[in-house]
């Protein structure tokens, strides 16, 4: 009978070769030699910390009261603050809620969720172990893009969930989480697969999963692996 690992490295490598297509996965058992550190941080992420899930409640009733970008943006339904364990050590953060999360509360659920998810579990990770966020937290009106004045609005509130979770790692998808979190006004194509560091965080910028479904090319699916194994790397969840 298969192990749990290669079951575990099998599933991997079809969800890795489903989601971009290409046969990049190693198919040896040095592909899972570092599961056991990642069996114990699942253990730690599926226990959530009390104070830190204290402090993020605290922090959305904050929101609730005091954001001027919910008081101000007509039309929102719900406020979609975020998503995942407290524990997590990878946060992906995006750029605003969609009508989907608009209608759940929850972020990433809709087609560019589905694709999100494909990639979280091409890392050999599952949704809850993750955090997700936004910088804004309620839906714009026809889904435009935050303005930089809403983002630096809504954005230290961002700021707070990432230091209460203190993640390991921060991914931002799209250029708004980029450009807000790094505070620059760069393009993704120059900013996607660099390592740059977010108050002693280390951070990834890569494309949002939007873009990945609007550009599904064997050049963009590539490049959004590419930047994914460097978060794996880091992480130690895949050999280097
Ligand atoms: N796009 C985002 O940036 N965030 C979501 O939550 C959904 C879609």
């Amino acid at each position: 009978m298969p192990s749990e690992r290669a079951i575990k490295a099998a599933r991997q490598h079809a969800e890795t070769s489903r989601l971009l297509g290409v046969d990049f996965l190693p198919r040896s058992t040095r592909a899972v030699s570092v599961l056991p550190r990642k069996t114990e941080a699942v253990a730690e992420a599926t226990v959530p910390s009390s104070d830190k899930a204290g402090a993020l409640s605290a922090l959305r009733a904050r929101y609730e009261q005091q954001s001027e970008v919910a008081k101000s943006m007509p039309g929102w339904t719900n406020i979609v603050f975020g998503d995942g364990s407290p524990d997590a050590r990878l946060m992906f953060v995006g750029e605003a809620p969609g009508a989907d999360e608009d209608e759940q509360g929850i972020p990433f659920v809709g087609r560019a969720g589905k694709k999100l998810n494909e990639m979280i579990a091409a890392m050999g990770l599952t949704r809850p172990e993750v955090y997700i966020a936004n910088v804004l937290k309620v839906r714009p009106p026809n889904n435009r893009t935050p303005t930089p004045e809403e983002a630096a609005l809504d954005g230290p509130f961002l700021a707070e969930q990432i230091e209460i979770i203190q993640p390991e790692v921060l991914c931002t998808l799209g250029r708004p989480a980029a450009n807000f979190l790094l505070d620059n006004r760069e393009a993704m194509g120059s900013l996607r697969g660099r390592w740059f560091e977010y108050r002693g965080i280390p951070l990834m910028p890569t494309f949002h999963p939007a873009y990945l479904l609007r550009s599904y090319t064997p050049e963009v699916r590539g490049k959004v692996w590419s930047d994914l194994q460097k978060i794996m790397e880091r992480l130690g969840l895949s050999p280097s």
